[in-house]
Order: structure tokens, then C-alpha cells, then sequence
């Protein structure tokens, strides 16, 4: 690996905001996270289809999607989730970057992890609005969509996410999304918390 120290970034020709102002767009990341079945995907992927509904571009990077390729090389060990997320965070500031609204759902367990998202995002200028899907386990378990919570209750899948292995909620997110909130609702929220976000930006 060349010590970053060793590398120039290139800059382009076109800047940030003469790429967004042109294709009429704003890039942002919003950040969902929250437990395995917690209804992460679900609300990104309506907040995606409202978005480009409405002529803003925006795609979704969800965990075990970016899983089955990039990070196909990744488990679920602590560090495996770390740079699980790094990766994600830096593709999603790219995206963003790019003009589109990136939208990353990941269980991104750790509270370090996400700050660091945050961070990336606010030092390149970047709005990043943190999304806590609060559905509790208990639930996560009953609806248990893709049947792991039943196998990691019977020890085929261990480090599971709120079982045998941890999830720091978010002390200080955007928005929290309770699970008894329809989802239209949820979505009104999410582009209102956006929305808000981006009236306080300066690009
Ligand atoms: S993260 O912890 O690294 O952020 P990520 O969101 O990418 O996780 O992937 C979670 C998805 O992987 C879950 O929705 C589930 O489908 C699958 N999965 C497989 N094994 C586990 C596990 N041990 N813990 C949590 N999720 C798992």
C-alpha cells in the first residue's frame, strides 16, 4: 500500500458545485442504521424511489448488497464491520460528491464507525444526515424476514447483531424512525431531515 503521504490528489477540471449546478443536482449521504430487520432497506429503498421520483438522483448502498461484491471479502468480525464501514462511507462521499444521494444501510454497529462517516462527510463539505431505524429487537426477531435470528438462536450464525454480538445506538442521529411509523411517514421524515440539512449548507 503507497503511504498516502506518497499520493497527490488530482483535481479536475470542473469543480464540485459547477458538476452539481450543471446536472442540477446536490449530492448528500443519508446514513440508516439500525439491527438486521430492523426495516433499514425497506425505508432507503422508498426514499430512493421518492427521490428519483422526484428528478433527484440517488442510490442505495445496502449492507448485504455491497457484501456480495466490494466487500465480498469481508466477515463479521469486529474489524470486518469497521472497514465494512469505512469502505462504505468512502464510496457513498464519492457518490455524493458525484451528485447523487447516497444512501448507505448498513447495521453499522458501532458509534465510532458512523462518526467517522460523519466526519469524512463534514470535512469534505459533504451534508450527512444519520437515519436511526430504533425497531427493537424484539421485533427484529418476530419479523425476522430473512430467517437469521432463528438460526442464530440456534447457534448456526454466531455474532449476531444484538445476540451475541454488540449495537451501540445512536446518542445524538438526525432522526429516529420508530417502527410503528408508516412508512410514507418515514419517508416524509427522512426528506424533511435532508431538506433540513441541506438549508444549512453551504454549497
Ligand atoms: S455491518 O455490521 O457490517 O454494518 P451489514 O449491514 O453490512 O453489517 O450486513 C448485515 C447483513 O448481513 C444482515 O442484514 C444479514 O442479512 C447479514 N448477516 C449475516 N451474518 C450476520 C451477523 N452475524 N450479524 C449481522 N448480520 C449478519
Amino acid at each position: 500500500m503507497a503511504p498516502v503521504s506518497d499520493l497527490v490528489w488530482s483535481v479536475g477540471r470542473l469543480t464540485r458545485d459547477d458538476r452539481w449546478e450543471t446536472l442540477g443536482t446536490r449530492g448528500a449521504t443519508v446514513w440508516f442504521t439500525g439491527l438486521s430487520g430492523s426495516g433499514k432497506s425497506t425505508l432507503a429503498s422508498a426514499v430512493e424511489e421518492r427521490l428519483v421520483a422526484s428528478g433527484r438522483p440517488a442510490y442505495r448502498l445496502d449492507g448485504d448488497n455491497i457484501r456480495s461484491g466490494l466487500n465480498i471479502d469481508l466477515g463479521f468480525s469486529p474489524e470486518g464491520r469497521e472497514e465494512n464501514v469505512r469502505r462504505v462511507a468512502e464510496v457513498a462521499l464519492l457518490f455524493a460528491d458525484a451528485g447523487l444521494v447516497a444512501l448507505a444501510a448498513l447495521i453499522s454497529p458501532y458509534a465510532k464507525g458512523r462518526r467517522r462517516a460523519r466526519a469524512l462527510h463534514e470535512e469534505a463539505g459533504i451534508r450527512f444526515v444519520e437515519v436511526y431505524v430504533a425497531t427493537p429487537i424484539s421485533v427484529c426477531a418476530q419479523r425476522d424476514p430473512k430467517g437469521l435470528y432463528a438460526r442464530a438462536s440456534t447457534g448456526e450464525i454466531s455474532s449476531f447483531t444484538g445476540l451475541d454480538h454488540p449495537y451501540e445506538p445512536p446518542t445524538d442521529p438526525d432522526l429516529v424512525v420508530g417502527h410503528h411509523l408508516p412508512l410514507a411517514e418515514a419517508v416524509d421524515r427522512v426528506l424533511e431531515a435532508l431538506g433540513a440539512a441541506e438549508a444549512t449548507q453551504t454549497h
